[in-house]
Formats: structure tokens, sequence, C-alpha cells
């Protein structure tokens, strides 16, 4: 059992000392940050996405994943624009026969009343058995799953994007899909990765960088602009952990040798005054030719929404090493996995 803290203690743990306080009955049930993820957590939840796959193959097979959870009602509160997480999150419930309704547009709610995001928050919990929340404000997540803890509702909270901060449910689609990629060899072990863009605002590359601890022998290239490059504590992270990073501010450097290409946008929302029209993107853009300078084993990944003018035209879509668009279809498959592990069902899946 986790200690009874207060917010303002449990706030200021690490990531990885606050795991506990996101399991229930010893297994994961508020699904908040990265580094609440082990290895073991990891395969299983690849293996369990894998058997969703298959068995969503067949009608008879989709029958039986739709009647898994419709006991159950989710709520999908979304206050920053979505395309892929919310699209994916609805199908996944739905596949898995979730009834579900939502906030899309915090001005469509009683925020715009005066009504604070916690208390949107905790009404949606009154309704429900599963909140998936996107929000910009980057702890309201952790501390809707710290208070849910406490109270009657007990609902669990998946983090579906917390500003700047974590992207949580991305990263997991983005390792099943990186570790497809490299099936045939030792999966993500022992590859490379260069993150390309904006790396100080894209909360996937935080996200996924997280999870790295979980994997052997990996070597991370963050590529950007010099104002744009990682932030300071997920260097401290990373160092912490001894995995190897470096710095660079052209993605010709290390275009031959890396093993993935994880693209990313300019998150330009962010900006306080216009200042990401002043940066020259040249360097952080995936340019056609690079196509003949990739190894035939390199794959090309996206969170997306991707900008077609600026870093990734839409002629790569045509390679066979691009997989983003893989990349958003298994996204859909983890988040029922995800979703069918939170509720115990992974073993009436495993066993279909
Ligand atoms: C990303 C996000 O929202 O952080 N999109 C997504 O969820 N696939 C990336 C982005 O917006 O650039």
């Amino acid at each position: 059992m986790a200690e009874k803290l207060s917010w303002e203690d449990f706030k200021d743990l690490k990531g990885h000392d606050k795991k506990d306080y996101f399991l229930k009955d010893g297994k994961i049930f508020h699904v908040i940050l990265p580094q609440q993820f082990d290895r073991n957590y990891l395969d299983d939840l690849c293996d369990l996405t894998t058997k969703i796959k298959k068995i969503d193959a067949t009608i008879t097979g989709r029958r039986f994943l739709k009647s898994l959870l419709n006991d159950k009602e989710a709520i999908l509160y979304f206050t920053q624009p979505s395309t892929r997480t919310y699209l994916s999150f609805n199908t996944a419930c739905d596949k898995l026969g979730i009834t579900h309704g939502g906030v899309r547009d915090a001005k469509m709610s009683s925020e715009m009343k005066g009504e604070s995001p916690e208390d949107s928050v905790i009404t949606a919990s009154q309704y429900c058995d599963l909140i998936i929340m996107r929000s910009p404000i980057e702890d309201l997540a952790e501390k809707m799953a710290f208070k849910m803890n406490s109270s009657k509702q007990q609902t669990p909270i998946i983090n579906a994007g917390s500003g700047k901060d974590q992207h949580p449910t991305q990263a997991l689609l983005d390792v099943y899909t990186w570790g497809q990629a490299f099936n045939d060899y030792e999966g993500i072990d022992g590859t490379s990765i260069a993150f390309v863009g904006d790396l100080k605002r894209g909360r996937t590359v935080r996200s996924l960088a997280y999870l790295m601890k979980n994997y052997k022998d990996v070597c991370l290239y963050f590529v950007a602009p010099k104002e744009l490059q990682v932030e300071p504590d997920l260097k401290v992270y990373l160092r912490e952990h001894e995995i190897p990073f470096e710095e660079h501010d052209s993605l010709e450097d290390v275009i031959s040798k890396v093993d993935v290409v994880y693209m990313t946008r300019i998150q330009d929302e962010y900006d306080s005054g216009g200042e990401s029209i002043q940066i020259d993107y040249d360097k952080f853009r995936f340019k056609p030719e690079y196509l003949a300078k990739i190894k035939s084993s390199t794959v090309i990944m996206h969170p997306l929404p991707r900008r077609k003018t600026q870093e990734l035209p839409e002629i790569i879509d045509d390679d066979r090493r691009a997989i983003y668009w893989e990349q958003t279809k298994n996204g859909m498959f983890v988040r029922m996995a995800l979703i069918s592990s939170i509720f115990g069902k992974d073993n009436d899946i495993l066993n279909y």
C-alpha cells in the first residue's frame, strides 16, 4: 500500500516514486506517467495488443471484444485539440462495448461559468467507470488520479496528453510500433533513434524518451534547433539511468546511422509571441533525398499531425519505411489493450 500523502508532498515526488499511487490491487489502474511502466508491463501490453489485433480480424472475434466491457461507461474529457488520440480512444471504447460521452471543448462546459477544471473532472467521475482526459494543465490528470484514490468514486484516469509535459499512451503505441518494426531482430533493444524537431515543447518525445530506461543498449539522438532542444529535467533523468544520448542541430548529421527517425512538428501553439516563425526549420525537415541515405531497415515515425510543407512532405508516405500510419492504427489497438487490462480483462483476451 502506498503511504498516504498530501497532494503538495505527492506532486514533488519523482515520477518513479509515484507509481504505487497509480496501482490498484497491484495492477496499473491510473495511466499518468511513462515512469510508472516497467519492462514486464510493456512486453505484456504489446503481446495483448497483438492478440487483440488478431481477434479483431474476424467477425466472431469482434463480437467477443464488444461483449467484454459492455457494462462500462467512459467519459472523454478533452480540452485541448485532438484528432488521433480522441478518435482512437473513442473507437477503442466502441470496440470493447464501452458506452461513452464527453467534453471536447471547455468553452461548451461549465468552465465558461467559472467552474474549475478539477470540478469538471470530479463531475465526470460521478457518471462513469473510466475518465480519459487531455488538458493543457500539466498536472491535472495526475492530480485527479491522486484525488480519485481517496474519493468514493475511485474512477481510473488515463492521461491522453498533459500540456507540454507527457503523453504516455502515445509512448505506448510508439514502443509497440517500433518493436514490431524490429521484430525480426531484437526488438527495440540495441537500436538507435533520432528525435527531430521541437523537443522542448513536444510531449510525445519526452514520454517516449522516459520509457527508454526499460530497453537495453538504446542510443538517443536529439536533433533540434538550439532554442527547442530537450529540457534539462529529461537530460538529468537519462543520465541517472545511464541512457546514452547526443544533441545535434542538423538531421543530416545522423540520418544515415539511426534505426528510427522520429519526426515531430513545431509546437507553435505554445509560442508566447510568434517566436517559432523566426526559426529556420530546414535542417529539421525530412528531405526526399534522405530516403537514399537511411538504412534499408530504418523506419520513419511521426506521432502526427504533421506539417507537409515543414517537417515531413507527403511524398515520403510512399516509402515502405514510413510507418506513421501504422502508428496511428496501432494507437487504437494499444488503447484497447490498456483499457481491457485496467478492467482485468487481459486474461479473457489471452485465453480467447
Ligand atoms: C501529438 C500530441 O498531441 O502531443 N499528437 C498526438 O497525440 N498524436 C503530437 C502533436 O500534437 O504534435
